[in-house]
């Protein structure tokens, strides 16, 4: 499926300023990471695509259909995964999945336990059928929720910050399910983690205060500072002279002494060794360097 989204710009009743600012960005197959800080506009973004809320002005297409006037016929190839999802709490998985075909129109009871039972295998929660959905861990729960969009089928599936609380185990668990899901589907997934879409997505977009900071591939993201990243390991004061003079992405502490890694076409110190950049200096400088 593809996805064009033009100009689009939110300003909700109670803002103060834009959640989305005339934003473009197109997506295709394959799984889209969707990256900003807390309150970038990332879950504003993903309720318009989903249909949940109107922009305030733009468009979506989905594959060359206009989004606001097809918005029924959207739905049933969509999927949207919250936030915080809390599902049917009272429901086991079995109970919950079955609704979910039935809501489909699966009406053969043979088929629904099929459908069932590979979803379940395929989201890694057999032996967990029994336990209500109420008692499922936050990791378990992001699994039976994309086990309810493999009943669905949806072609364009939209997660927000699902990683969000797992630990690292069930992280990487659900990062690879949602890279196994992915064939000839589209995936948009939000994280503010960077490590999420080191592996699982080629294409990304950066946004921060509802702007798009950058759209494309990843490698080429991190190409835009090659050559320009510098390591310096220097003394205590040292990063606040940098960050006056360069774009500063990381700042870590050992014994005592900064080790600042920052952006700058030439070198600020003569103790600057030049380094590869890394998505997380890429990142850091798309959204001007660190604050704090
Ligand atoms: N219902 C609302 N009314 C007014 N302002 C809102 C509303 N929802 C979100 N906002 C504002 O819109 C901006 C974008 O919020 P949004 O929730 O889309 O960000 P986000 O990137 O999803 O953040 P997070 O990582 O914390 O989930 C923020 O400034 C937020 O305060
Ligand atoms: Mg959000």
């Amino acid at each position: 499926m593809k996805l064009e989204i033009k100009n689009l710009t939110k300003i909700y009743p109670r803002g103060k300023k834009k959640a989305l600012d005339s934003v473009n960005i197109e997506i295709g197959e394959g799984i889209f990471g969707l990256i900003g800080r807390n309150g970038a506009g990332k879950t504003t973004l993903m309720r318009i695509i989903a249909t949940i809320m109107d922009a305030t002005e733009g468009e979506i297409y989905y594959d060359g259909k206009e989004l606001k006037t097809n918005k029924e016929e959207l739905r049933s190839s969509l999927g949207y995964l919250p936030q915080s999802t809390k599902l049917m709490p009272r429901l086991n998985i079995v109970e919950f999945l079955d609704y979910v075909c039935i809501m489909k129109g699966i009406k053969d009871k043979a088929e629904r336990k099929a459908k069932i039972e590979e979803a379940i295998e395929t989201v890694g929660l057999v032996g967990e059928e029994k336990k209500r959905l109420g008692n499922y861990s936050g990791g378990m729960l992001r699994r039976a929720g994309i086990a309810q969009a493999l009943i669905s089928e949806p072609k364009l599936l939209i997660i927000d910050e699902p990683t969000t609380g797992l630990d690292p185990e069930e992280r990487l668990y659900f990062l690879n399910l949602l890279s196994k899901i992915a064939n000839d589907r589209t995936i948009i997934f939000s994280t503010h983690i960077i490590a999420d879409i080191e592996h699982l997505c080629k294409n990304i977009c950066v946004i921060e205060t509802g702007e798009v900071k950058y759209l494309g591939d990843k490698t080429e993201f991190m190409d835009g500072i090659k050559g320009k990243t510098w390591e310096h390991s220097g003394e205590p004061g040292d990063e606040n002279i940098l960050r006056k003079e360069a774009v500063v992405t990381s700042v870590a502490y050992i014994d005592g002494k900064p080790l600042v890694r920052y952006v700058s076409e030439k070198p600020v110190t003569e103790a600057s060794v030049i380094v590869t950049p890394s998505l997380e200096d890429a990142y850091i400088f798309a959204l001007g360097g660190i604050k704090r």
